[in-house]
């Protein structure tokens, strides 16, 4: 089904590759997918986590000790390696869209994978340390992967289409998420039903799912689920994707059952959200969109009766930090935070975050085939709360509005969206409308 956009998505990587060899002067790549590592005195592994590098080229998430021989002018070749094993359920013999445009060899252990290598030349060879074969040990090139970090941000045909399946996937779980919320669900039966829902187990999540009823909403990357329900369920903060063919959706999105002013802050993160998503285009430096979004969290905080400032001033005084203390978003595709949101160009170099900013995670401008999250949020953060108190401007917090909303925790919503040469095209709004 996907085979002529899996080929061109390979010419790509094959062209990038050549140029990245030529950067950092190697004649070949050898790209592992990394090692199943154990617990420390145990014999129980943790869950595998392929090299990002080498899911690139295959669709293969859960396949240890196989690797990718590249040489410029040949077909990449993919060492399956396929053991005799009756503990486990080996991974079957390779098929799909996907084989037609490697050179798959199999091999039955990891060290005979080396037969399959490239003999003379120069070697980049990309991976952990614990990947290393007897004469192959991974010395990761920095000016290689500087190339390819850099264009990694452009996403081929062939990914857009595998982040939409993931996108429709996470969809199904959300819809499920929000049913049980409205039924009186805990944390934990919510997580289940988005689980089953997306037909994931946890180890196939791109990330932790992050499920907040009522006050939890307010911690940002709220770790537990909660068996029992709440006495009463006011808010859920649902933080929660799915993975396909290695390619992640990461979708926010927080639901309330009917309290007016914590409905109109929902609102307006809501507007505020598609207006920053809708301005997802090319020559759109990412710091200014994340400086625009502070702003224009500002004015939902005025307009709900939270802080009466002027909204330019709650931005410069940092009163908009504590209630908007993360970045409006980052990079997605074969990570949920893909790498090289920072990069100046393709031989490196970093592009700062604006000064009181830490935790923004894309200063790149934005360019036709990047995918990025649009995450803006309101939240409710103790920890954060009483530095305000403690500080200059506290006498322009209405702090009976902020007691009230405490208990709602937070608004976050999240979309991914891809910037086109026109019209953004918002996979979330699209995956949701299509799931009607
Ligand atoms: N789910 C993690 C994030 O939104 O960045
Ligand atoms: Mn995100
Ligand atoms: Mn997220």
């Amino acid at each position: 089904m996907h085979t002529t956009a899996y080929q061109d998505h390979i010419a790509t990587l094959c062209m990038r590759m050549d140029r990245a060899l030529e950067r950092s002067g190697h004649d070949h790549a050898l790209i592992a997918a990394g090692v199943q590592k154990m617990r420390f005195l145990d014999d129980m592994p943790y869950a595998f986590a392929v090299n990002p590098q080498f899911k690139a080229w295959a669709p293969l998430t859960q396949h240890p000790d196989c690797w990718i021989a590249y040489t410029p002018g040949r077909t990449p070749v993919l060492v399956y390696v396929q053991p005799d094993d009756y503990w486990h359920l080996p991974p079957a013999p390779p098929a799909g869209y996907w084989t037609h445009s490697l050179d798959v060899r199999v091999a039955r252990t990891p060290e005979e994978a080396v037969r399959h290598f490239p003999t003379a030349g120069r070697l980049a060879i990309l991976g952990e340390a614990d990947a290393a074969l007897p004469g192959f040990v991974p010395n990761n090139p920095q000016p290689l992967l500087d190339y390819l970090h850099y264009h990694r941000a452009y996403k081929t045909p062939y990914e857009i289409a595998m982040l939409k399946v993931a996108q429709r996937q996470a969809v199904v779980g959300h819809r499920a998420a929000e049913a049980c919320f409205r039924d009186g669900g805990s944390e934990l039966d919510i997580h289940r039903a988005y689980l089953v829902a997306s037909g994931q187990t946890d180890l196939d999540l791109p990330y932790g799912n992050i499920v907040g009823l009522n006050e939890h909403g307010a911690t940002l990357h709220y770790q537990h689920q909660q068996p029992k329900p709440p006495e009463r369920s006011r808010s859920l903060l649902i933080d929660a994707g799915a993975a396909h063919a290695g390619y992640a959706a990461d979708i926010t999105r927080t639901w309330h059952a009917g309290d007016a002013r914590f409905a109109a802050l929902v609102a307006g993160v809501d507007r505020e959200q598609q207006a920053l998503a809708a301005q997802v285009r090319p020559g759109m430096d990412y710091r200014e969109l994340h400086l625009q979004a502070h702003l224009r969290l500002a004015g939902v905080l005025r307009e709900v009766g939270v802080v009466d400032m002027a909204a330019d001033t709650m931005v410069a005084t940092g009163v908009s930090a504590a209630f908007f203390p993360h970045g409006l978003g980052h990079m997605l595709g074969l990570q949920v935070h893909d790498i090289g949101g920072f990069m100046e160009s393709d031989a490196g170099g970093t592009l700062p975050k604006p000064e009181g900013h830490p935790f923004l995670r894309l200063t790149r401008t934005l360019e036709p085939g990047m995918v990025v999250t649009i995450e803006p949020g309101l939240y409710f953060i103790d920890l954060l709360l009483e530095k305000l108190r403690a500080g200059p401007h506290a006498n322009a917090v209405d702090w009976a509005v902020v007691e009230h909303l405490r208990g709602f925790g937070g608004v976050r919503i999240e979309d991914d969206v891809h910037c086109t040469h026109g019209e953004p095209e918002n996979l979330t709004r699209d995956a949701f409308a299509a799931a009607h």
